[in-house]
């Protein structure tokens, strides 16, 4: 019997896969915004569910260190985009990691609202201080906020680095008019206003496609603030790559083979988080046979249907009888892989009620309506031109697949 070997492959939120491959343009665009002297441009990193955004965000990490800038960040829950204040928390706690080791004159500390007890020495930017700072400076939470990063970039500028705030799931930032809480604004308010005065702070946003339109929405200056990457399938070369690299270095049960590989590619649609899946179950199917002496056959149907179980499964659940006809439909307009319009739907809709193969239509408003729940519920959303596209990659794949 071979010793069992370790799949390599990691299918998974946020999991380093074995080789991250392709991204060399996206690696670039980034390295080139960290050369703004004065920054301008903030990078947005944005694609859909499983596209590889956050594996990308680490590596983008490795470069702004490398290139001397300070880096925080961590995920943008909805809590910490509840509330103004909430928002500052979340930002000073962040910001406190890198700055406690940061030492401030008291003379730089000594504004006339802020008069430090201990006057003699030299200060810390400890969390406790930046806290302070916070709470005794005038104004708004935009002033505070700016009030505390204003001392931090005086010590950014002796040592003349810059620092990235770096803001994963950030679709999740919202400013909630209701309740006369405004975070999102604020964030952009703050960060446009110290760029403006050159200090160098910059902001990397990242999240699913949903995040660009809601910044514009929130303040239109937006538009010109970011630079945004757009992750997107990988090519056939470096979908390629991520499946071959992994089993090349291993000296595993699974060796490359040209037709396997081209079904993977097929199947996985070049998606990286289906490609570790897909590569995954392959992987455990060929150490498995190994185990048993048989020789490596592959279904990929069968894995499909695992995928369908997996992950796509309990998405579909979650919708009702008449979103699913809706969504049918959908999977049946030309270029549902791309993009459609509430337009096509409702004529297609009608088309195929004609032909018996629903049994009603769909008004204009009620498609509308129902577009609205459905990217509530992250099936859909709008893209900027104002048609909608699916927000899970092969979702209309999946959806063909479904017996009515
Ligand atoms: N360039 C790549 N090459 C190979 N595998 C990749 C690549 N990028 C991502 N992956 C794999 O794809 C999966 C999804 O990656 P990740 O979690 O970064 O996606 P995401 O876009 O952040 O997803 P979400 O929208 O759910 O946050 C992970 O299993 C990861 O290992
Ligand atoms: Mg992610």
């Amino acid at each position: 019997m071979t010793k069992k070997s370790i799949n390599p492959f990691r299918p998974g939120a946020g999991h380093s896969p074995p080789y991250l491959a392709g991204r060399d343009d996206e690696k670039a665009d980034f390295a080139k915004l960290l050369k703004q002297t004065i920054v301008m441009d903030n990078p947005i990193v944005t694609g859909l569910r499983g596209v590889g955004k956050t594996v990308l965000l680490e590596e983008l990490k490795q470069i702004a260190i490398n290139s001397g800038w300070y880096w925080i960040g961590t995920d943008m829950s909805e809590t910490a985009s509840l509330t103004e204040d909430n928002l500052a928390t979340r930002l000073m706690a962040d910001l406190a990691v890198v700055t406690s080791h940061f030492v401030v004159g008291r003379k730089e500390a000594i504004t006339s609202w802020f008069h430090p007890v201990n006057v003699g020495a030299d200060l810390t930017l400890g969390h406790d201080l930046l806290l302070e700072i916070y709470n005794r400076a005038p104004g708004l939470v935009t002033d505070k906020l700016k009030a505390v990063l204003e001392l931090v970039a005086k010590v950014l500028a002796k040592e003349n680095r810059g620092l990235i705030f770096a803001y994963d799931e950030a679709q999740n930032l919202s400013d909630h008019a209701k309740d006369k809480q405004f975070p999102l604004s604020v964030l952009l308010d703050v960060f446009q206003s110290l760029q403006r005065k050159e200090h160098r702070f910059l902001l990397t946003l990242v999240g699913l496609p949903t995040l660009f339109p809601k910044l514009v929405e929130a303040r239109t200056s937006a538009e010109r603030m970011f630079h945004v990457i757009t992750l997107d399938r990988l090519n056939d070369d470096d979908a390629r790559d991520a499946i071959t690299r992994p089993i090349h270095k291993n000296s595993g049960p699974l060796q490359p083979n040209e037709s396997l590989v081209t079904s993977i590619i097929e199947a996985s649609g070049g998606y990286p988080y289906f490609i570790q899946f897909i590569c995954r179950e392959v992987y455990d199917v060929a150490s498995q046979k190994a185990e048993k002496g048989e020789p490596l056959t592959v279904s990929i149907p069968d894995i499909t249907r695992k995928l369908d179980a997996d992950f796509f499964a309990g998405r579909w659940a979650k919708v009702t009888d008449r979103q699913r006809d809706l969504l049918w439909v959908i999977a049946q307009v030309e270029n549902y892989g791309v993009d459609f319009s509430v337009l096509e739907i409702v004529a297609l809709a009608s088309q195929l009620v004609k032909k018996k193969r629903l049994i009603s239509g769909f008004s204009s408003s009620l498609a509308n309506q129902m577009l609205t729940k459905l990217s509530r519920l992250g099936f859909v959303y709008k893209t900027q031109h104002g048609r909608y596209s699916f927000a899970v990659p092969l979702l209309g794949q999946f959806i063909r697949r479904q017996v009515r």
